[in-house]
């Protein structure tokens, strides 16, 4: 017969001390109840972090060894063993255990069966509250660099389409009512600004978040004399916390993440809204391309935008995740708290949301097929009264006495069914003698657009050295 240790524990009951099943519940005499279990657990979401929660523990152990808390046979050890365990959850054989609580415990656990008594001095000087907070920037700064590198490849997509579209007319709008015209590509530009703001935001909580937590243990930190900067510098960060307290209950750099995750999925949201205007018949800029379109289970003709409404909707996600954070945190006393544990979830949806929309975004964008001549079409006319005011300017006249005489014009042609560009010259003298022969040159909307090369303007040329720019960095 076994020995008693070795056997399962009744439910209701403890196992005994060394038993490898009560990793911290030494103090308690009877075992949780199931549901309560199930409950706390974060097991069944955060075993997500093992790759990290691995790398951290060999920085810690390998620490420990360089102080002398660990023997080299013992660091030998516990470094194979937790090799070992990062082989068994990529292939699937490791046996998750929900009565582990967490993935630290799960890990740590297997580790103790498999390396014995060196893996019960891994713990050393460490507490799963500074652990955690480890892990998770571990795991953000890999997720980071890879959402990083998603919005690259949005922006590069969005450039090469612009290219081809520097001298694509289209009207800008105000208010959603036709106001100047503009061309395709400069509209792209400020979608690829929005994005080179989103990336920098991203940059930015990656640098902020540079700061190792290890050795904050529970809240207080440590007697032992731990090297943090030696952690730090192992897996590569800039500098450790400065305080124990905060280093354990800072989630900052969560918040840091989700706020840059949800304006960039506002900004993938409002892109998408643009399209599925753009794609309506009433505007008919473009067409839908079948690879990215879904069809109606009633209607034979439709064809939906759903991918683009999708991202647009999911928006709603992203932001809750970050308001769902703030609410975790906004009534939290120092130091650790089990609130917190809310914040991988957060983390986890807000990545698997935008991820896949930016990717789906990049890759939709040169599908797009545009209709250049609808665009022009809607380009023209009295989107290019305010160049008639300027042109009135430009030879003297005070802006406001302009805008009155153009407004007039405007009235008129109205009233007559006209639209701009079906007045003469001879027409607008009738309002003002300052209009000369060469005004009926701005009654062309490519000719409005090529004259604001102002800097950040739409002409062509303009546009082009900001392409150029773009692509150089
Ligand atoms: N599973 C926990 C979390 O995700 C790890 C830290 C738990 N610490 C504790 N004392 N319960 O935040």
């Amino acid at each position: 017969m076994k020995k008693s240790r070795d056997r399962k524990p009744k439910r209701g009951s403890v196992a005994p001390a060394g038993s490898g099943k009560n990793l911290i519940r030494g103090r308690f005499a009877r075992a949780r109840l199931p549901e309560v279990e199930a409950f706390t657990a974060s097991l069944p979401f955060d075993r997500r972090l093992f790759r990290h929660d691995i790398l951290g523990s060999i920085a810690h152990a390998r620490m420990l060894a360089k102080v002398g808390l660990l023997t080299p046979a013992e660091l030998g050890a516990i470094i194979s063993g937790l090799e070992q365990i990062r082989v068994e959850i990529e292939s699937g054989s490791f046996k998750f255990d929900i009565a582990d609580e967490d993935i630290h415990l799960a890990i740590e656990r297997r580790l103790i069966a498999i390396a014995g008594a060196p893996g019960l001095k891994l713990h050393t000087a460490r507490s799963r509250n500074d652990q955690v907070a480890l892990d998770l920037r571990l795991f953000l700064r890999d997720e980071i660099a890879a959402v990083i590198e998603l919005i690259e490849h949005l922006r590069r997509s969005l450039i090469a389409v612009a290219k081809r579209h520097v001298e694509t007319i289209m009207p800008g709008y105000t208010h959603m009512q036709r106001a100047q015209p503009i061309t395709l590509a400069h509209h792209l530009l400020a979608y690829i600004e929005m994005l080179s703001r989103d990336r920098e935001r991203f940059e930015q909580t990656a640098a902020r978040m540079s700061v190792m937590p290890l050795g904050a243990g529970a809240l207080a930190a440590t007697t032992l004399p731990l090297d943090r900067r030696m952690v730090a510098r192992e897996l590569g960060f800039k500098s450790v916390t400065a305080n124990s307290l905060d280093a354990v209950a800072d989630r900052d750099f969560a918040v840091d993440f989700l706020s840059a995750s949800a304006l960039t999925a506002v900004h993938l949201s409002r892109m998408c809204e643009e399209i599925i205007l753009w794609t309506t018949a009433e505007f008919g800029f473009a067409l839908l391309p079948d690879e990215f379109s879904t069809g109606s289970s009633m209607m034979p003709q439709k064809k939906n935008p759903d991918l683009l409404e999708l991202i647009r909707g999911k928006t709603g996600r992203v932001i809750g995740d970050l308001v769902a954070m703030l609410t975790v945190l906004k009534g939290l006393p120092l130091a650790y708290n089990s609130d917190l544990q809310e914040d991988k979830e957060r983390v986890f949806d807000a990545l698997d949301t935008l991820k896949p929309a930016l990717d789906l975004t990049a890759k939709f964008w040169p599908a797009l097929i545009f209709e250049p001549a609808r665009m022009k079409a809607a380009a023209g006319g009295f989107a290019l009264a305010t160049d008639l005011a300027e042109y009135l300017v430009s030879r003297g006249m005070a802006f406001r006495e302009a805008h009155e005489i153009v407004g007039a014009i405007v009235r008129e042609a109205i009233g007559a069914g006209k639209s701009l560009e079906d007045l003469s010259v001879a027409d607008l003298r009738r309002h003002s003698t300052t209009f000369g022969d060469d005004a009926s040159n701005l009654l062309r909307a490519e000719n409005s657009v090529a004259a604001r090369t102002i800097e950040g303007g739409p002409a062509p040329s303009t546009v082009r050295r900001r392409l150029k720019e773009l692509e150089r960095r």
